[in-house]
């Protein structure tokens, strides 16, 4: 890569999160390339050495270059070659040329135009963000630090470049709590005063990338210091007065498991624990609240519309468990059946109390197994004509054996009998 820039005669950096990761030896994948030039035709060079495919856009003069295997480029990184960190490169690179950005409006998507890399840092977030280590031939290694973000990796300081960073975008003041709890930093005082006077801006986010930040913090391992200092911060209740945070939660998110539950909890899979966490912790976070706080509070973070009816599900149930409590097994069966496994779930997890906790988890490891040893090819052999009766005789058989009312086979013949005789 340094080979092919230089024969192009273009500067190119390896930037932001890379760099910073990097000098806090906490090596990162994260490939950040910025191009002083024409990242386009950089890229077209780099494919026609080294193969895979570009694409680009010519309007933000950027550059995508996709490849299976990006295992060459480790040593050019200083990265270790071995398996792990060669099948977790990703399987492409984003190549940008140094840009400088306007925004004509806080909150509007930035105007781009050509720039320097030195300009190109100026635009971004924190100082610990703007270390650049150049990769293009005999500059390859040298390290550029334009906006103090050396002296602020040191000290352990979230700091801003300017004082209308959180105005260009107030998101950022969510990024500063999670590098200040990630990094155990400290957001500097006069960027922490910013923060606190741009609060009300946080009005102006669209609920899909504050739910895209707030993801990022639940994923991290210290996501309960993150959400704690946020409340502290008031950030919570500036993106919505019921969004808040205290101890009882704080020990439900602490408790989360680390992988899916056992298999009887009936998650699916293929969508990956992490994602599933997210949205046991967005339903955690609502599920004491009335269904129309806990709407009012969703509707802000844009949520998905599947996992809002989940999380309402869950509110209905944890409201419906003291009429639960002490109920025959099958009216808990017909209560429980058909929800989701996340509003299951998030409500047990919710339930601090034996009792009501045991009964979906009954539910779960025993009654919901249940079924009778008769089904709808037994019923039609008998000559009943198929019909909705098949499922009031299925289900009263089912009951029938969930409440200990038959035990044998004998019995459950016996009671078809009645059943049939009774429907007819
Ligand atoms: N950035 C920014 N303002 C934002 C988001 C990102 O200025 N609202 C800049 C940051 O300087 C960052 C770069 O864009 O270095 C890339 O963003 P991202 O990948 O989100 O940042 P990382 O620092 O890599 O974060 P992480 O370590 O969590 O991946």
């Amino acid at each position: 890569m340094a080979q092919v820039a230089r024969d192009q005669h273009i500067a190119i950096y390896i930037v932001g999160g890379f760099v910073r990761d990097l000098l806090l030896d906490r090596p990162s994948l994260d490939f950040d390339i910025v191009v002083e030039g024409d990242a386009i035709a950089l890229a077209r060079a780099l494919s026609s050495c080294y193969g895979g495919r570009i694409t680009s856009h010519q309007r933000f003069g950027t550059a995508k270059w996709r490849m299976k295997d990006f295992g060459f480029l480790t040593s050019e990184f200083g990265l270790p070659a071995d398996q792990t960190t060669i099948q977790n490169l990703k399987p492409e690179i984003d190549l940008i040329s140094a840009r400088t950005e306007f925004y004509t409006h806080p909150t509007a998507l930035p105007t781009v135009e050509r720039g320097s890399i030195k300009l190109d840092l100026h635009r971004r977030d924190f100082t610990i963000n703007t270390l650049a280590l150049r990769l293009d031939g005999r500059h390859y290694g040298d390290l550029y630090d334009y906006w103090g973000g050396l002296t602020d990796l040191r000290q352990g300081l979230v700091r801003v470049l300017h004082s209308i960073s959180f105005v260009d975008d107030p998101t950022r003041m969510l990024r500063a709590v999670r590098f200040e709890q990630r990094f155990d930093f400290e957001i500097e005082d006069r960027t922490c005063q910013l923060l606190q006077e741009a609060l009300p801006l946080i009005h102006r986010v669209s609920g899909d990338r504050l739910r895209h930040e707030l993801n990022h913090i639940l994923d991290e391992p210290c996501v309960c210091q993150m959400i704690e200092r946020l409340a502290e911060l008031r950030l919570l209740t500036a993106i919505h007065p019921d969004l808040t945070w205290d101890a009882w939660l704080c020990d439900r998110v602490a408790a989360l498991p680390g992988q899916f539950p056992a298999p009887e909890w009936g998650f699916l899979a293929e969508q990956g624990w992490a994602a599933a966490k997210r949205e046991l912790i967005y339903a955690l976070w609502v599920v004491r609240l009335t269904p129309e706080r806990a709407s009012s509070v969703l509707t802000r973070l844009k949520v998905p519309r599947h996992q809002f009816d989940q999380i309402l599900e869950a509110i209905a149930l944890l409201n419906d468990i003291p009429r639960l409590v002490g109920a025959h097994p099958s009216e808990i069966v017909s209560r429980l059946d058909g929800m989701h496994p996340m509003a299951r779930f998030t409500v047990y997890h919710t339930l601090a109390e034996e009792q009501s906790r045991n009964l979906i988890w009954i539910y779960v490891t025993r009654w919901a197994k249940i079924t009778p040893t008769i089904n709808g090819n037994d019923l039609q052999a008998r000559g009943l004509p198929p019909g909705p009766v098949y499922r009031t005789i299925l289900t009263a058989l089912r009951n029938a054996w969930l409440d200990g009312e038959i035990n044998t086979v004998e019995a459950e013949c016996a009671l078809l009998e009645k059943l049939i005789t009774t429907s007819s």
